[in-house]
């Protein structure tokens, strides 16, 4: 992504748009004031959906990775600022596209956030801090045109709801793999005691008196209901239980969060969780822990590729199913002080059987990325995906790349070829994109691939991390 604060000139209020005749590129220009009138601002480019992103495969990958904060931490995170009137300050923020977009849609609630700049010290990878104030909410409406491109910024109704006793929130939008509906999120609401309507595709929610302690069982694992329920519970009266809850690292994350803001939870990361409610919540400072589903990727980028890769920052146990899928395939992981190191050096991808189930299975954000790798291995895998029904739509993408895949209902058959060429590709979602990128990384030519707008949703710096370990790899923007 590229910055051009230089060029931008005075900033007067938040969330104002400056067209640069230059270029005449679009930038969101965003700046909050502190008390000695000092402006940090953020830019982000919004038309990165015209990018491509050029590869020329066949380079092995050697050298060190920085592992980012994890994004599905990082915006239930922001999120749960909304629940207390005190600054909440989080370290190791991705600096990403959904980040920004949901940075806008706090703003629109009268939510206060300033970006700090870089240190003395700081790695040039450093996640940022994100002093978050939500002392004034002005506006409990979550409107369509904010709400719609990102998923996750319908979680806000949580904490709205828990602390105003009311809230209006456009129905979500966001990657197009399957239906993705809420109701389990409504239904958790309902049982806390909201009243719930929808009216003209807005969830509308009010619990005039506040909400009340109730038993929550979800019919499925959901990682959105667990996060919708211990946010909404934590201000609520009286005690939560939540049976069927996710048992992702990022539930666990936020629930420790949320502890240190004075809320009581117990049992996060497991299948059941108590939530005591309190009155009130307070500041704390909070660093976002490793992104497992980045770490992954890279993993299955080296695995794919062959090298030698140290990820830095990564904790194994966050990982460990796709480790073992990956070791079973023949590729060399170690765990070391800087986090994991992946290697192969020769021998080919053995085939593997895999299905996706929620943490601490195989995660379906992986899947993607694991189907690229299993184009070369040496004989038949299969990988079933088990937790979004339309999750397959890299299929047709990959076939791009002489891949043969047979899809057989939530199966996938993939029979590895000896060599994938390079092509033109294009996807529609997050991890579908990066997968087209691992495969570009070891495909013979050249590799295109467009709409990398996906991809800046949730990879922080994607080719820079890639050069630097001496993939051929550029961000082309025209
Ligand atoms: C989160 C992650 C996403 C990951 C997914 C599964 C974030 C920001 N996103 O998405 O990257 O792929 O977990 O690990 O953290 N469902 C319902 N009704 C509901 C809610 C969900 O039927 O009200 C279904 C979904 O359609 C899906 C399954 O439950 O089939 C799991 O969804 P969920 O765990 O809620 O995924 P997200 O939280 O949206």
């Amino acid at each position: 992504m590229r910055h051009c604060a230089s060029k931008v000139g005075a900033v007067e209020r938040p969330g104002m748009t400056i067209f640069i005749p230059s270029n005449r590129r679009k930038f969101q220009a965003f700046a909050t004031s502190t008390r000695f009138a000092v402006y940090f601002i953020r830019i982000t480019r919004v038309d990165a959906h015209m990018d491509r992103i050029r590869i020329v495969g066949g380079n092995e990958l050697n050298g060190t990775i920085p592992i980012s904060g994890a994004k599905n931490a990082a915006l239930p995170l922001m999120i749960a600022a909304l629940l207390t009137d005190d600054t909440l300050v989080l370290d190791n923020v991705p600096r990403l596209a959904d980040v920004a977009q949901l940075q806008r849609i706090l703003g629109n609630h009268g939510v206060d956030i300033t970006a700090m700049g870089k240190r003395p010290g700081d790695r040039e990878y450093c996640g940022q801090t994100l002093h978050i104030s939500a002392a004034n909410i002005i506006d409990t409406t979550a409107p369509y045109d904010l709400v719609s491109r990102m998923r996750a910024s319908f979680w806000v109704i949580a904490p709205l709801l828990a602390r105003m006793h009311e809230a209006k929130v456009s129905l979500p939008g966001g990657c197009a793999i399957g239906t993705r509906p809420v109701d389990l999120l409504i239904m958790a609401l309902e049982k806390l005691g909201a009243e719930i309507s929808i009216d003209g595709g807005y969830v509308i929610a009010k619990a005039p008196g506040g909400l009340r302690g109730a038993r929550i069982d979800f019919p499925k694992v959901t990682v959105s209901g667990t996060h919708v329920a211990v946010m909404a519970a934590s201000l609520a009266k009286g005690t939560t239980i939540i049976g069927n809850a996710a048992c992702e690292p990022e539930i666990r994350d936020v629930a420790s969060c949320l502890n240190e803001m004075g809320a009581r939870v117990s049992g996060a990361g497991t299948c059941r969780i108590v939530v005591e409610g309190v009155d009130r919540l307070h500041g704390a400072r909070h660093t976002v822990l490793p992104d497992r589903i980045e770490a992954g990727t890279y993993a299955m980028a080296v695995a794919m590729t062959g090298g030698d890769v140290q990820l830095a920052g990564a904790r194994p146990e966050l990982l460990q199913s796709a480790l073992d899928v990956l070791e079973q395939a023949g590729v060399q992981i170690s765990v070391n002080d800087e986090g994991i190191r992946v290697a192969r050096n020769g021998a080919g991808i053995r085939p593997v059987t895999v299905k996706t189930a929620p943490f601490p299975g195989f995660p379906t954000d992986l899947q993607a990325q694991l189907m690229a790798l299993m184009v070369g291995a040496q004989g038949s895998s299969q990988i079933t995906e088990t937790i979004f029904e339309n999750r397959f739509m890299h299929v047709q993408e990959l076939a791009r790349f002489g891949a043969r895949i047979s899809l057989d209902g939530e199966t996938a058959r993939i029979d590895g070829i000896a060599a994938l060429r390079g092509a033109p590709v294009m996807a529609t979602d997050l991890r579908a994109s990066v997968s087209l990128v691992i495969a570009g990384l070891a495909a013979e030519g050249e590799t295109m691939v467009n709409r990398v707008y996906h991809l800046d949703r949730g990879f922080e710096r994607l080719e820079h991390k890639l050069k630097a370990c001496g993939a051929a790899i550029e961000r082309i923007s025209d």
